[in-house]
């Protein structure tokens, strides 16, 4: 039978034998080996936290069960988030478990398409926000500040508590600390968890976190964010911050497809465009890639070669083939 994330780590996480348990079957993601990026990049161990397969494509779920159950314990009338698009779909996804109402807000014209489609599918109420990321989130926490709406970004701590289980989770198989976590670095808030679980666990191990060099502008939409709003928590738990450039990030995003046969959305790559340009010291590197490529279908399509047109003739379609190499 399928664990959920709070049963697994019920001893380490804000909930008692009374908590509603919303769950979609979170958790417990692969941790992959990356055996060829590993060797041309000269790194001993390179491994993968592969969240795209929690149950709607992201990271987002393992903090959303615990933040849904919560606010369906404390009472409340619906659930609200500012997003990119992830936790939009997660927010909608765990609110619609839960029998919740979910209220969700996203910067107008910069969400991507499958997101919205998903956050729609699971009957989430969408405000497109006429402003950035930034501004729709100061809208969310002022009217959650009145009340009855419980905000279920990642200011709810609740969301953190979950997010920290991955580097649980990672220390268990590995049967020790890596060296380094690498992760993309958007709002902080994934960073910010996983320094917490890095200090209950009493170790030390550095994380180093990665962010768009234009934040504003970049292509990874998901961390398009101006203002990383735990940016003092990044710093205080002593993160290494770096940035990639758009160009970068795509070349490791292409790299992950092609040679490890793994299809992740554009800003999730960011953590590894910053290993795979050297930066990142360790023999034993754990890099987590956080939302699935399914997610911005129009990002790959924009970035991934084009299909040949060829006639229903199997020499035509032979020679259209030949030569062709990974
Ligand atoms: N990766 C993905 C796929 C994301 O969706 C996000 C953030 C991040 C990384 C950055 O993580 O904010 O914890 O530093 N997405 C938010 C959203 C903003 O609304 O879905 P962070």
């Amino acid at each position: 039978m399928t664990t959920s994330l709070i049963e697994r780590y019920r001893d380490r996480l804000p909930v008692s034998p009374q908590t509603p348990v919303v769950s979609l079957g979170e958790g417990s993601t692969p941790l992959l080996p990356a055996p060829r990026l590993a060797a041309s990049a000269g790194i001993r161990e390179l491994w993968l936290k592969w969240e795209a397969s929690n149950p709607t494509g992201s990271y987002k779920d393992r903090g959303m069960t615990v933040a849904v159950s919560k606010a369906l314990e404390q009472g409340a009338d619906a659930v609200l988030c500012a997003s990119t698009g992830n936790t939009a779909g997660s927010a909608a996804a765990y609110a619609a478990r839960a029998g919740l109402p979910a209220l969700v807000l996203t910067p107008e014209g910069a969400v991507s398409g499958a997101k919205l489609a998903q956050t729609r599918m699971l009957g989430a109420t969408i405000l497109e926000v006429q402003g950035s990321f930034d501004d729709a989130l100061r809208a969310a926490q002022e009217l959650a500040e009145r009340g009855a709406h419980v905000l279920v970004n990642s200011l709810n701590a609740h969301r953190r508590e979950g997010q920290k289980t991955a580097v649980f989770e990672v220390v268990e198989e590995l049967g020790e600390a890596p060296d380094v976590f690498v992760l993309p670095y958007g709002g902080g808030g994934n960073t910010s968890s996983y320094a917490q679980a890095l200090s209950e666990l009493g170790l030390e191990t550095p994380i180093v976190s990665v962010e768009a060099a234009d934040r504003r502008e970049t292509l990874a939409t998901a961390i398009r964010i101006g203002e990383p709003v735990h940016a003092a928590s990044v710093r205080d738990a002593g993160a290494r911050v770096l940035d990639v450039s758009d160009d970068e990030l795509v070349a490791a995003w292409r790299a992950l497809a092609e040679e490890e046969g793994l299809f992740c959305e554009p800003s999730s790559a960011a953590g590894l465009a910053a290993v795979l340009r050297g930066d990142v010291e360790g023999d034993r590197i754990v890099v987590t890639i956080t939302g699935h490529g399914l997610k911005d279908p129009a990002a790959a399509e924009l970035h991934a070669p084009r299909p040949t047109l060829v006639a229903p003739d199997p020499d035509a379609i032979a020679s259209a083939f030949a030569g062709r190499k990974r």
